[in-house]
């Protein structure tokens, strides 16, 4: 795939098929979803010491079968028993003081170093270190948990601009909320999805509700190394931040603070709290996006562009799945980006044809 030029005024947006076609999905599987860091789970999943948390990395897209643990700190390792490959984990739970795989009985500690065995007498060079269990990279912001298999980039390097800038809300105690979060599928491609939410040029048009509560010319885009922002601002005061005096916000109307993560994770902070959005591809054309929401004030869930956010999913996902039946056209080969307006968007194709062409 052609590298995306770097001056957006003279810059093609992805081309069509890589929105239609099994070779480009899977590309981006290997080269883009396993070098990525994921958010797993909150910590509150895993409040005693010992307890544990399996997952596959991404689904059904990503299977490797995984556990969080809670040491003290939080660390991950493989779900699989190193004797003949059982998975050792099936739902959370406390593992006590060993983990035992329900197959020979082969035992690991809760660090996934191997401990014991039955009939291993006449073994040779047994145990070794591939007995362990292999540790997987894991970072924790907040209360929240992220693994990664293979990212060439620091967690930090992802999550640093989003502490900078929204750190001063007391995001550790904001509180999960099991009846606010909910699912959707929608029947088009990942990153479909993601160009959506990365511009608001769309707004005025199939937003109608959340449009006449932004205000539209102020809206601004932010680049960061793996991330960007769009800040949401506000017609007035109302149903706004109330913003610190040393955040460099201060003074104007913040609606709402729209971080994204490369590739597929959406930090969206409204004055209610936040809502985190992962997009998971589970084909060419189906993707499931999961919302969690995490409330700060319960009195604001309603208000500003935070309220009637399933309504505003509703209609990006009535125009993602019609954008999917036209790039599918002979007609269509790419677009082109508006530079005030889909930065963003600019952003993601660059960093999509940088992992595309790593060697
Ligand atoms: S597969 Fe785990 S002990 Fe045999
Ligand atoms: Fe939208």
């Amino acid at each position: 795939m052609k590298r995306i030029d770097k001056d957006i005024r003279k810059a093609c947006t992805l081309p069509a098929s890589f929105y239609s076609s099994e070779k480009f999905l899977s590309k981006a599987r290997d080269d883009i979803f396993e070098k990525s860091w994921q958010f797993i789970t909150h910590e509150s999943n895993l409040k005693s010491q010992n307890d544990a948390f399996p997952f596959r990395f991404l689904d059904d897209f990503i299977k490797e079968p995984l556990f969080l643990i809670n040491n003290e700190d939080i660390d991950c390792f493989s779900n699989v028993c190193t004797h003949r490959g059982n998975i050792l984990l099936d739902k959370p739970c406390n593992v006590g003081k060993s983990i035992s795989c329900k197959y020979h009985g082969r035992r690991f500690d809760s660090c996934g170093r191997f401990l014991s065995m039955p009939e291993t007498k006449g073994m040779k060079d047994f145990p070794s270190s591939r007995d362990n269990l292999t540790k997987v990279p894991t970072e924790k912001w907040k209360q929240f948990i992220f693994a990664s298999i293979d990212a060439p980039f620091d967690f930090g390097d992802l999550i640093k601009d989003v502490e900078e800038r929204v750190g001063w809300m007391p995001i550790e105690d904001f509180t999960y909320r099991k009846d606010l979060s909910k699912e959707y599928t929608v029947d088009a491609n990942w990153a479909l999805y993601c160009d959506n939410y990365l511009e608001c040029f769309h707004c005025p048009f199939v937003h109608k509700g959340l449009s006449s509560v932004l205000k539209h010319q102020e809206y601004a885009i932010e680049l960061f190394s793996y991330s960007n922002l769009q800040l949401g601002v506000g017609n007035n005061k109302k149903d706004c931040f109330d913003l610190p005096k040393d955040s460099v916000d201060y003074g104007k109307n913040i609606a709402a603070y729209y971080f994204w993560l490369f590739p597929n994770t959406m930090l969206n902070f409204y004055p209610w709290g936040l809502s985190i959005n992962v997009v998971k591809p589970i084909s060419v054309k189906k993707t499931k996006i999961e919302f969690s929401s995490y409330v700060w004030d319960e009195s604001k869930l309603d208000l500003g562009a935070g309220g009637s956010l399933d309504k505003v999913e509703l209609e990006d996902e009535e125009i993602v799945e019609s954008v999917q039946k036209g790039v599918l056209s002979r007609y269509y080969d790419h677009g082109r980006f508006s530079p005030k307006m889909e930065k963003g968007v600019h952003h993601f194709h660059s960093l999509v044809s940088q992992f595309f062409n790593r060697d």
